[in-house]
């Protein structure tokens, strides 16, 4: 394995600002991925200070736990939707703030081992826990037509997503399509070579990860379950990168606002600033969302 993976992390220094209110507190990094923004908050915070860092990829947690290497950092190889759970073995009502910076870390998208690039040719993986038996292999070979056409509508709003649908039953039958490669020269093949700036398969890519890891599932999960997860007081941020999730969020803020419970840190959603995207590509499409529970 390189050890020389990075992954920048995004928005560190506002989503510092906006969090961590008391330096002594809890906190809870539902995404922990390398470490980046637990090693920015640490630096920021006290002695006292805790953070419980969750993250589905035993990979990236052991990496995590080299670079960060302190002790206020407790680690649970689990989805963030235990986190609930979690703070509750540990006896405590709840955190002064948590933070979920979805999607997957540049280390997995980079590391073509992981399934998830487009460009460099892998085993067609794309699971976020390697304990997860559902591969976007597993989708792509074995579930029927339907579905695939449903998940390339709903996760990748695919507008071919019927051909591409059709072209992969049509692959599958001469054998099973096994690299990350082989799909893309599938897609691009509806697609007629390449479109636009971005590769035809990026919508496809996109629909089968979400898929493979419940991403959207997972996210509104931890979103209704916010209360047991922030104390009074206490703040939760959400970094999105895609339109479907940042729906999830907004929607979701929305109705605890109105509750009257809970107050939005900031009306609309924050974007980095242009330096921050110049020198960090995936940060273009970052949002940020705020939300403070008052009572
Ligand atoms: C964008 S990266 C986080 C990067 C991290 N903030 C940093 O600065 O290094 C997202 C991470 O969330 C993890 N992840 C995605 N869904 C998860 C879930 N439901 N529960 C726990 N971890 C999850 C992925 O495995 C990935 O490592």
């Amino acid at each position: 394995m390189n050890e020389t993976w990075v992954h920048i992390p995004i928005m560190a220094a506002q989503i510092a600002d906006m969090l961590l209110l008391n330096p002594g507190g809890v906190y809870v990094d539902g995404t922990l991925g390398l470490g980046g923004h637990t090693k920015f908050f640490l630096n920021r915070l006290n002695a006292q200070a805790r953070i419980l860092g969750f993250d589905k990829d035993a990979e990236a947690l052991r990496m995590a736990v080299e670079r960060v290497n302190d002790p206020r950092l407790t680690v649970f190889h689990a989805s963030y939707t235990q986190a609930p759970q979690e703070l509750k073995n540990l006896g405590l009502e709840g955190a002064d703030g948590a933070l979920f910076d979805l999607g997957l870390s540049s280390y997995q998208l980079d590391n073509p081992a992981r399934g998830f690039s487009i460009l460099h040719d892998g085993p067609l993986d794309m699971r976020f826990d390697q304990q997860n038996p559902l591969s976007a292999a597993v989708i792509v070979n074995t579930w029927p037509m339907g579905e695939l056409e449903r998940i390339l509508k709903e996760y990748g709003e695919e507008r071919n997503a019927t051909p591409i649908a059709l072209a992969i039953m049509q692959a599958r039958r001469q054998g099973e399509i096994t690299t990350t490669q082989q799909l893309a020269q599938i897609v691009a093949g509806v697609y007629g070579g390449k479109r636009g700036k971005t590769h035809p398969a990026t919508q496809t890519f996109q629909a089968l990860r979400i898929a493979c890891n419940q991403e959207l599932e997972n996210v509104q999960q931890a979103l209704d379950a916010l209360e047991k997860i922030i104390k009074p007081g206490g703040r939760a941020a959400v970094l999105t990168f895609h339109s479907l999730e940042d729906r999830l969020v907004k929607n979701r803020f929305k109705e605890l606002a109105k509750s009257g419970a809970w107050r939005l840190v900031n009306k609309h959603a924050l974007s980095p600033q242009y330096d921050e995207v110049r020198q960090n590509r995936r940060a273009r499409s970052a949002k940020l969302r705020v939300i403070e529970r008052m009572k």
